[in-house]
């Protein structure tokens, strides 16, 4: 990974309404607000509104980590329990590996703020070298659940062999362990 190249952040808006341009997507803006407000070093996002159809959402998810060079890849919308709703399901056929804890933290911040939190399957994957978090369609809810696990995406970036993410500390500090 060239350490001097901005980060490549995938924003993948998942919804048969949005994509048909039934109205107005709300979601990838407040996604690349909250970087923006969050982020320090620089970045770049990588952006898509597509249908709940699982095939279309594993291609989208597969082009933005193996061929757009992804190291995050936030989606929004289609993890309820409706018959659409599988992007937790594209996920995990993608996936190299699971990343179920940050589906139970989401949720769990989330039930603070609706008791309708635990309809949502969110869930997280690798994916050759990018993290992949589902969140769930409400504008409202991105900022809560990524307020609960940004803290740990940096150095799970790290991790995965990504570029180094910086938080602004004043607004959200992300934790990397000492080195022994
Ligand atoms: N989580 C947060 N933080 N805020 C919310 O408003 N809405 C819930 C849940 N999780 C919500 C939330 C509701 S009402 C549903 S149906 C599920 O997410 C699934 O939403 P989705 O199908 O749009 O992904």
């Amino acid at each position: 990974m060239d350490a001097k190249a901005n980060a490549r952040i995938g924003i993948l808006v998942v919804s048969d309404r949005a994509s048909r341009g039934e109205y107005e997507d709300r979601g990838g803006p407040a996604i690349q607000e909250y970087l923006s407000e969050v982020l320090t070093s620089p970045w770049d996002a990588v952006v898509e509104i597509i249908p709940d159809d699982q095939a279309t959402i594993e291609s989208a998810l597969i082009r933005m980590c193996d061929d757009e060079k992804c190291c995050l890849v936030i989606t929004t919308g289609g993890t309820g329990p409706a018959k659409r709703d599988v992007t937790p399901e594209a996920t995990e056929a993608v996936a190299h590996k699971l990343m179920p804890g940050f589906g139970e933290l989401m949720r769990l911040e989330s039930l603070k703020a609706v008791p309708t939190a635990i309809l949502s399957r969110q869930t997280a994957a690798i994916r050759t070298n990018g993290l992949i978090v589902n969140l769930p369609g409400q504008p409202k809810a991105i900022r809560e659940c990524l307020d609960a696990v940004f803290p740990a995406i940096p150095y799970c970036i790290d991790l995965i062999g990504g570029p180094f993410i910086e938080t602004d500390a004043s607004r959200l500090v992300s934790f990397r362990p000492k080195k022994k």
